[in-house]
């Protein structure tokens, strides 16, 4: 089977078999919409974080972190426009009861739809004459339906004790705006960012954890003076990337492929209305790049007019071409213009303006938006494939959850004490494993089915002149290393893996 043909049911059972993901509470028949990562998947996860960290965070000059709270002060989502624009359509059948969210209704029934409102979409469902797929009985009007959960703060329940889990980690950074600036000493322009849970009562939960109730989010929040939208002293470091682009306009006159475009012309031709966002467009390409993704997976797509959320100027959503579903987003870059910044100044009636130049200002905001669990989906689909009759994930050392196993050939002294000595001393530096158990074979399959990038052997030869095989999970080439160099080989060969 080629990389190509990937199913997936294979990546569920991959993900439940080899403990990357489960659906939580198993046990009880599952809670659609909710998973649990498994001791694979557990440190797959933190190894996507902190190189996003690492990525946007550390290694910068201009980004701080922040690490805000689930349930917020209710006025938040009023201010954010959450709590009045933050729906989807929701559908019912008038005959068996299911609900269905309109839109993806509509998709599975092959209809495209362009226009998210209410009228839009009931044309659509009485024009094609579409029926509730499950029991073919007669829909609804489509209705808003809110997204997000409702908790309640405190013993009584009272509308003044109602509170929200956020849908997004976004407005933690702009309720703490005015004490991340102060405590930080930031100046213009400088980015926060936040990696986070966020909650959406999704209508249809579907395709395992693309679309949860539950998830994680990576946001920044960039904020630049609006007089210098066009100064962006970073610029070089992106303008001539290459993205594969699918504009609006080519949206809207029915191309289908994307054209392969460098920043600087998308910025150029007014394609990307501000040059930050361009910018952040080329960062968040690196990172993905960087993390192993193949190049003609990805792509970045325009929104609409008629689906751009409420808060924005211009997005583009980064989106992965997974051969289950198509071409999903997994990363979403918007303008956000001053939207936020504003709104919280009415409704807080708190002055949230900074000095730049000398002049107050309220800052726009580019803001890109990853989901953790959407960037491990695209990565393990990315990476699932098959060499003879195995089953190889070649995730980059990168994010893979182990780097490194230690087998010793043959499961008796002094082959073992040796390779727990070899395994002792790698895991003070990697995220090591020590198998013994089954044929070399079999040890070999299991972690390249787990996307261990390197497996090291101790054998005859070792216990003759102190080497040991190293072998690379991909090719199954070996190569023979010394004991004493080991921990350098492996962290030469995970820093020049070619992603
Ligand atoms: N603050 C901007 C924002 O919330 P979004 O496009 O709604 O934008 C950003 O979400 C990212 O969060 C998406 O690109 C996706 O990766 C992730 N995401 C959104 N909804 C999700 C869901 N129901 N399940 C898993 N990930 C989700």
């Amino acid at each position: 089977m080629s990389r190509n043909e990937v199913k997936l049911e294979d990546i569920v059972s991959l993900a439940i078999r080899r403990g990357f993901v489960f659906p939580t509470g198993r046990i009880y028949g599952g809670l659609a919409g909710f998973f649990d990562y498994g001791p694979l998947g557990a440190e797959m996860r933190q190894e996507v974080i902190n190189d996003w960290w690492r990525f946007f965070v550390r290694r910068r000059e201009d980004v701080v972190g922040i690490h805000g709270c689930i349930i917020t002060h209710p006025r938040v989502w009023e201010a954010s426009g959450h709590v009045e624009s933050f729906f989807d359509f929701l559908v019912v059948c008038q005959n068996c009861g299911a609900e269905f969210r309109a839109d993806h209704l509509l998709e599975d029934a092959g209809i495209e739809v362009h226009e998210f409102t209410a009228e839009a979409l009931e044309k659509a469902i009485r024009e094609r004459g579409v029926k509730c797929p499950k029991c073919g009985g007669k829909l609804s009007k489509p209705v808003p339906f809110n997204l997000m959960f409702v908790t309640q703060v405190g013993p009584k329940e009272t509308r003044a004790s109602r509170a929200y889990l956020r849908p997004e980690t976004a407005q933690l950074i702009f309720v703490d705006f005015k004490d991340v600036v102060t405590s930080a000493r930031l100046k213009l322009p400088f980015g926060i960012a936040q990696v986070g849970r966020a909650f959406r009562n999704e209508i249809s939960p579907r395709n395992f954890t693309f679309r949860a109730r539950e998830f994680e989010m990576m946001e920044i929040e960039y904020f630049v003076n609006p007089a210098k939208l066009y100064d962006c002293p970073l610029w070089d470091s992106v303008a001539s990337l290459k993205v594969n682009m699918l504009s609006a306009e080519m949206q809207e006159e029915g191309v289908e492929e994307y054209r392969e475009i460098s920043l600087a012309e998308a910025w150029e031709t007014g394609l990307i209305k501000n040059k930050w966002h361009a910018y952040w467009i080329g960062e968040s390409f690196k990172w993905l790049w960087g993390i192993g993704l193949r190049r003609e997976r990805l792509r970045i797509r325009e929104h609409l007019k008629t689906e751009l959320a409420h808060y924005a100027v211009q997005t583009f959503d980064v989106e992965y071409f997974f051969p289950f579903m198509g071409w999903k987003e997994i990363v979403g870059i918007a303008n956000r213009g001053d939207y936020d910044l504003r709104r919280h100044m009415e409704f807080s009636g708190k002055d949230l303006t900074i000095i730049d130049d000398g002049e107050k200002v309220v800052p726009h905001v580019i803001e890109p938006s990853f989901g953790v669990d959407r960037v491990m989906l695209a990565l393990l689909t990315d990476a699932y494939g098959r060499i003879e009759d195995r089953i190889v994930l070649s995730l980059s050392p990168k994010v893979a959850p182990i780097k490194v196993a230690v087998f010793p050939l043959v499961t008796k002294e002094p082959f073992i004490s040796k390779a727990r000595e070899v395994y002792n001393m790698l895991k003070e530096e990697f995220a090591a494993f020590y198998d013994e158990r089954g044929s070399i074979g079999r040890r070999y399959a299991r972690v390249d089915e787990a996307g261990v990038p390197l497996a090291v052997t101790i054998d005859g030869i070792t216990l003759e002149d102190n080497t040991v095989t190293i072998r690379f999970r991909d090719t199954r080439k070996q190569i023979r290393a010394p004991i004493s160099e080991l921990k350098d080989r492996i962290k030469e060969i995970i820093s020049n893996w070619d992603a």
